[in-house]
């Protein structure tokens, strides 16, 4: 026995050696990375969408944790003597919006008086950006209105603006706006309010009446009632491909009648009733469906839009009987959505400044329609009354089904699972789709590794390292097999950082922070590394587990993604990776790692990111690598 045939022997046992064909896979779905949007925890309402103030229009509130319709000042509070009170004394801003909120100045008032508000936990205060405030008022006044913020942590006023206004009550309500201003100085924290103030000697024995109070900072694209703009950077920065939306639970409804109605979400703010949210707060629904298509064409991002088909979760089911109306008003929305200019609906989002059609080539048919016992109305009327109606008219829209089997298999019908569960789950899911059905095609249209205990153990509030490499483990499982999963999005996908309950969501906001969870970076490299085809890969000397792979190739590269679950590290159990047919000598290896499969991301501000990212050049022999982990838990892509 010579030399070398010992040496290789024993190098060919150390270690995993995956030889990666140059052709006989599949098509991948270009549509594999995508987004959820629905408005949970102030993914929308204190998230992306840019408005500041809290309770800017009294649609209703929240208190334990329910939306409800009753009226409060909550947010608000009084400066000087004044008092503040929910008033709907005529006349109304509009009939949409009966609730206001009334200022009683008493007699012999002086100084200044007014209000401020809290925002949503506070308030992003930023010298380098544009800001704009306003509010419709009815009574008596002549004089200045000062709009400012103010820090809690300094007590300094941070930049002042001020609208001049001369009303009386005769003109009923009349909007004011602030000329656009700059604070003069950045806040050095959220811990900020935003301020009102009146001269109040003018309005001494006077009352007078806000309603629509408004303050927005610059947003995304320079958008009027538009998005956050370092949210919205945080999902271009992700690179995925679709968006779904409206939701998600949010637009079910907890009750009749509270289900999401593009028709109330559309047109001026006065327009706008809100209604109660699923998540425990109240929807000024400001952010409607012209809002979010706006938000989708301006990331760049294909829609798959979320109709509602009749099931509250309270477990209330429209009747067959019943349902038509619904129907028709689903056809309304998408007359309004892709109609020209010459349809009713399609004239009347032209009136609000969309003179072309949007693109909608995806519908999904409800939302989880199998809770609180929707499945047997769902299969026997609710599902084939949207798909008839929307085939009949849209026959080259793909229509998603909520429930599996899907009703119908044919003309472009596909189905959305939705798969939470603990960190064991979802590693094992690793080849849940490798013998998977491809008799139609399947979106992952939720999924999140929700605990890393038990699966009933409740959400934890961060994703650790190892929950997300549970998660890429699951993805790269979707990734090999995507020619039958079309696409994956994450559930949720923002939520703001202070409200409870602490649930895993991509990104998390404060007012001025924004949390990168370590998911994010996991689906954003995936996404950045996405090949057009899938290769097939021989594995020896081990297999899947506690190495995971797939691999992809576009017309340049190939792609191989490795996740190393609890595994070995070192150069001594390099994974040997060969390219077949590949003559390259250097390689890229980007590597996602952190200390230890606990370790979280947290806020900039509260320590910052566990997780390292780094791009290499690995050199290699005619498409012969070799890949060593630094951690036991760890994420490298190779592209050859
Ligand atoms: C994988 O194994 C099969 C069966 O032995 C073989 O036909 C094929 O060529 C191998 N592919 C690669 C890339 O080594
Ligand atoms: C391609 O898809 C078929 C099923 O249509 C599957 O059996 C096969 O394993 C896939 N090939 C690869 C490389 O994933
Ligand atoms: C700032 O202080 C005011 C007055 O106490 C309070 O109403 C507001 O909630 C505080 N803001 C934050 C973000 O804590
Ligand atoms: C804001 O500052 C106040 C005191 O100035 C403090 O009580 C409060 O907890 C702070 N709020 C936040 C959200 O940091
Ligand atoms: C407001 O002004 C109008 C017109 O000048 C007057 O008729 C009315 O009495 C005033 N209201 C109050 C509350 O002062
Ligand atoms: C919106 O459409 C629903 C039917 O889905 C209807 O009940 C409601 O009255 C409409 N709202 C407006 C403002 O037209
Ligand atoms: C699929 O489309 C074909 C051609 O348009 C039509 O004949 C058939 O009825 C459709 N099937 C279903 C289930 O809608
Ligand atoms: C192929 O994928 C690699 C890795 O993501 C990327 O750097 C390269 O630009 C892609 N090439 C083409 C032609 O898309």
């Amino acid at each position: 026995m010579n030399l070398c045939s010992i040496l290789c022997f024993a190098l060919s046992a150390a270690a995993l050696t995956l030889d990666i064909a140059s052709s006989g896979g599949n098509q991948s779905s270009p549509l594999l990375y995508g987004l959820l949007y629905e408005d949970i925890y102030h993914s929308g309402d204190g998230g992306l969408y840019g408005e500041m103030l809290r309770n800017r229009a009294f649609q209703g509130s929240s208190s334990g944790g329910a939306a409800s319709l009753a009226r409060n000042t909550d947010y608000w509070h009084p400066i000087g003597s004044v008092s503040l009170a929910i008033d709907t004394s005529a006349p109304v801003v509009s009939s949409t919006l009966p609730y206001h909120m009334r200022m009683d100045v008493p007699a012999g008032t002086t100084g200044t008086v007014g209000f401020y508000n809290e925002g949503f936990w506070g308030f992003d205060v930023d010298a380098t950006k544009r800001y704009i405030a306003s509010l419709w008022m009815r009574g008596n006044y002549s004089g200045t209105v000062d709009c400012y913020f103010s820090s809690n942590t300094t007590g300094q006023m941070l930049g002042s603006s001020s609208m001049s206004i001369d009303q009386t009550s005769l003109a009923g309500w009349v909007q004011s706006y602030s000329a656009t201003f700059q604070p003069s100085k950045t806040a050095p924290d959220g811990n900020n309010t935003f301020y009102f103030t009146f001269d109040g000697s003018k309005l001494a024995g006077q009352s007078v009446y806000f309603n629509i109070l408004s303050l927005f900072k610059q947003t995304f694209d320079n958008r009027l009632n538009g998005v956050r703009e370092d949210l919205a950077d945080a999902l271009v920065n992700m690179n995925h491909k679709y968006i779904r939306l409206p939701g998600g639970n949010n637009m079910e409804g907890n009750n009749s009648p509270y289900e999401w109605k593009w028709n109330e979400t559309i047109g001026p703010l006065t327009d706008r009733p809100g209604r109660p949210g699923t998540w425990g707060d109240i929807n000024t629904d400001g952010f409607g469906l012209l809002e979010m298509m706006q938000m989708a064409q301006d990331l760049g991002l294909e829609v798959i839009l979320g109709i509602w088909t009749g099931l509250y979760l309270d477990g209330e089911v429209v009747s067959e009987a019943n349902l038509q109306p619904y129907v028709d008003s689903v056809m309304d929305e998408l007359e309004f959505l892709l109609g020209d200019k010459s349809t009713t609906y399609g004239a009347k989002r032209a009136a609000l400044g969309f003179p072309s059609p949007f693109t909608i080539n995806w519908i999904e048919i409800g939302n989880e329609d199998y809770l609180n016992g929707g499945t047997s109305s769902y299969y026997s009327y609710r599902y084939m009354a949207f798909y008839d109606a929307l085939h009949a008219v849209y026959p080259s829209i793909n229509l998603v089904s909520t429930i599996n089997p899907n009703p119908v298999t044919s003309n472009g019908s596909s189905l959305d699972l939705h798969i939470y569960g603990n960190e064991n789950y979802f590693v094992s899911l690793f080849n849940t789709f490798d013998q998977a059905s491809r008799e139609y095609p399947v979106f992952v249209n939720e999924y999140a590794a929700t605990n890393t205990g038990s699966n009933n153990a409740g959400q934890v509030g961060a994703q650790t390292m190892g929950t997300s490499c549970a998660e890429a483990i699951f993805l790269l499982g979707c990734e090999r097999n995507s020619d039958v999963i079309v696409g994956s999005a994450y559930g949720a996908l923002i939520k703001n950082y202070n409200e409870a309950p602490d649930t895993v969501a991509v990104i998390k906001h404060t007012a001025n922070e924004v949390l990168y969870s370590i998911s994010y970076y996991v689906q954003k490299l995936f996404a950045d590394n996405m090949g057009k085809r899938t290769l097939p890969v021989n594995a020896t000397d081990g297999e899947l587990g506690p190495v995971y792979w797939s691999a992809t190739a576009n017309s340049s590269s190939t792609i191989l993604k490795l996740v190393n679950y609890n595994g070995k590290t070192g150069s001594s159990n390099a994974v040997q990776v060969n390219v077949k047919g590949s003559s390259k000598n250097i390689a890229t290896l980007i590597t996602l790692t952190a200390p230890g499969s606990t370790s979280v991301n947290s806020l900039p501000s509260l320590g910052g990111e566990s997780t390292t990212i780094t791009t290499t050049s690995l050199s290699g022999s005619a498409g012969s690598f070799s890949v060593s982990f630094g951690n036991s838990y760890e994420i490298a892509i190779l592209v050859v």
